[in-house]
């Protein structure tokens, strides 16, 4: 290869990581809109008649009809292909539709109110979430990224969304991030079975690019609801985008680490508190002086609170 082919090759690389390509799952192209096309063609192959994309990834979700789901994403998007599904060049994942047939976005939002409050327990909660069809993250992102750890756990960590290594898992924070939350927890004897995790967006945005803010409207009302029904005794919001959308406090992620918050989970008055993002302290190190304050902050109220109950016992 020339000095000019590596160079064209190393500019065409770093225009598909702008445009959020970031992983290669195949030798060949697919054209997955002309595949579309083609099938709004044939009646046959109709959408309808489809098997679920997810459920061909091994996801179990059943993905109702186009036509008869009244919680269809607002903007559909053709699904880049992720290495999770076939690359046979079957039926189009994401045939377009006309625009006509599009929800308007504060019908996204209604249907995600309503399909959280039916959810009475966790496990209802993400067997709705993986049939909820209102967010367009989730015909890009591999799989949903639903929590992990303890849910009858004392502590909650609510990050903002998951990454290229959740996506892939299935699981919030295993990536790199993930694996200093492992460290910081384990300081102050905490672990995945101890404590639980999930993340405010539960599918990936592709590109890892900020969710925008009709996304995180949309995903609102679940997290809310996993954070009710798990019923934590202290929630931790990692990193501003979370401290913003639970704790609601505009004031800037510095100013507000470390202050403890009341938050209403159902009927519940539970403590709150905000802390930086480990991935923010994983490009700025020194901040994790102040990080580890705040789960000091989070061990010495966990033990006050020991302290109590066992006081009202004897
Ligand atoms: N960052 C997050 O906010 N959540 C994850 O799950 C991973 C990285």
């Amino acid at each position: 290869m020339t000095s000019a082919h590596a160079k064209a090759a190393g500019e065409l690389l770093a225009f598909y990581l702008d445009a959020g390509v970031d992983a290669v799952v195949g030798e060949t192209p697919v054209d997955r809109l002309a595949a579309g096309a083609a099938e709004e063609r044939s009646p046959a192959a109709s959408p309808a008649a489809a098997p679920s994309p997810r459920a061909a990834e091994g996801d179990g979700a059943p993905r109702p009809a186009a036509a008869a789901n009244p919680m269809r994403a607002p903007q559909r998007a053709p699904r880049p292909s992720t290495g999770a599904s076939s690359d046979d060049g079957g039926p189009p994942l994401f045939p377009a539709r006309p625009a006509a047939d599009l929800a308007p976005p504060e019908e996204a939002v209604m249907a995600a109110r309503e399909a959280a409050r039916q959810a009475q327990t966790l496990d209802e909660l993400a067997a709705i979430l993986a049939r909820f069809e209102g967010c367009a993250l989730k015909a890009t992102a591999t799989r949903l990224v639903f929590a992990d750890g303890n849910p009858a756990g004392r502590v909650m960590f609510v990050g903002e969304a998951p990454g290229a290594d959740e996506d892939r898992e299935g699981l919030p924070f295993v990536g790199r991030s993930g694996k200093l939350l492992d460290r910081m927890m384990e300081a102050i004897g905490l672990d995945r079975r101890s404590a639980y995790i999930a993340n405010i967006i539960p599918w990936r945005p592709p590109g890892n690019r900020t969710p925008t803010p009709l996304e995180s409207q949309i995903c609102l009302p679940f997290i809310l609801r996993q954070i009710e029904l798990a019923g934590p005794d202290i929630l931790v919001c990692l990193g501003a985008p979370a401290t913003q959308a639970l704790i609601g406090v505009k004031d800037g992620i510095m100013r507000t680490r470390g202050r403890w918050f009341s938050y209403a989970a159902g009927a519940r008055e539970i403590r709150a508190i905000a802390t930086l993002h480990p991935a923010y302290l994983l490009r700025q190190p020194l901040a994790k002086r102040l990080a580890w304050r705040d789960f000091l902050a989070i061990r010495a109220a966990l033990a006050e609170a020991d302290a109590s109950a066992g006081g009202a016992r004897g």
